[in-house]
């Protein structure tokens, strides 16, 4: 099959994820952070789309920041967005900047689009000053594996609503129609392929969040599965640090 690349769909991306338009970023993915980034005044957003979380940084924080994205037509886009940051076009595994030079690394929703994990890992390692932290936004790799679902079953009686797991332990790369016809390459991992990367390339958790979905999202699921929705979450947040001190 054809592997869709994101300039083909950076439009779908743009048009239903940002500038508003979705309540997870609104009400949680972009103040969770903001909150982590408090106080850094250098920060890189990597696979920084059309640039939400970079403009929200700059123009809320204060902060420097630039954006990279191997995307041109995300990088256009951003451009024409303005609002403070800077952008390069480059992908995760060759950042063009300097060693240990950003006080902070955002990655929303990127590595799961990324082949190569570890150089990426290391990388952001690379480009940290000893101190910085990383901000590592996954769609939850233990509950939103591939094939994953809410499902509701009318065969029993009363209907049965149950939260559906594809294969966990397996990577695998999938392409998903998100939308008719919109398809997006995805490549899941187990959450021990994170965790391990981060430690691999001398990175340390800080924090961990796996928050419910805000209420503008849980608003649009129906009555009968609004607990089971609001008790599933499609988010993870690792905080990682460089420690101080380690050569
Ligand atoms: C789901 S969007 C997220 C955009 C942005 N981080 C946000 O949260 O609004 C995924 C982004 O990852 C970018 N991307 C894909 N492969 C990448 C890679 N190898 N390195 C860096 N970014 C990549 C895509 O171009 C796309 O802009």
């Amino acid at each position: 099959m054809h592997a869709p690349t994101w300039d083909e769909h950076a439009d779908w991306w743009q048009r239903e994820f940002t500038d508003g338009a979705d309540p997870e970023y609104v009400e949680q993915i972009i103040p969770l952070a903001l909150r982590h980034l408090e106080g850094r005044r250098r920060v890189i957003d990597i696979g920084t789309g059309e640039g939400q979380i970079a403009r929200a940084t700059a123009s809320v924080l204060g902060a420097d920041v630039i954006g990279i994205d191997p995307t041109s037509s995300q990088i256009a886009e951003a451009r024409r967005r303005a609002g403070g940051p800077e952008y390069l076009v480059a992908g995760a595994d060759a950042l063009p900047v300097d060693d240990e030079s950003f006080d902070a690394a955002v990655v929303c929703l990127v590595f799961e689009h990324v082949d190569d994990l570890a150089s990426s890992i290391h990388e952001v390692a690379r480009v940290l000053r000893p101190g910085g932290r990383l901000l590592l936004f996954l769609n939850h790799p233990l509950l939103q594996t591939p094939g994953s679902a809410l499902i509701i079953d009318h065969m029993v009686e009363p209907a049965e609503t149950y939260w559906r797991l594809g294969p966990y332990l397996p990577g695998a790369v999938s392409v998903e129609e998100v939308q008719k016809d919109v398809f997006v390459r995805f490549v899941h991992r187990p959450l021990s392929h994170y965790l391990n990367g981060l430690v691999d390339a001398g990175l340390m958790l800080t924090r961990m969040e796996e928050p419910s979905p805000p209420p503008g999202f849980l608003a649009k699921s129906g009555d009968a599965e609004r607990d089971l929705v609001a008790a599933t979450p499609r988010l993870l947040l690792l905080v990682a640090e460089k420690p101080i001190g380690v050569p």
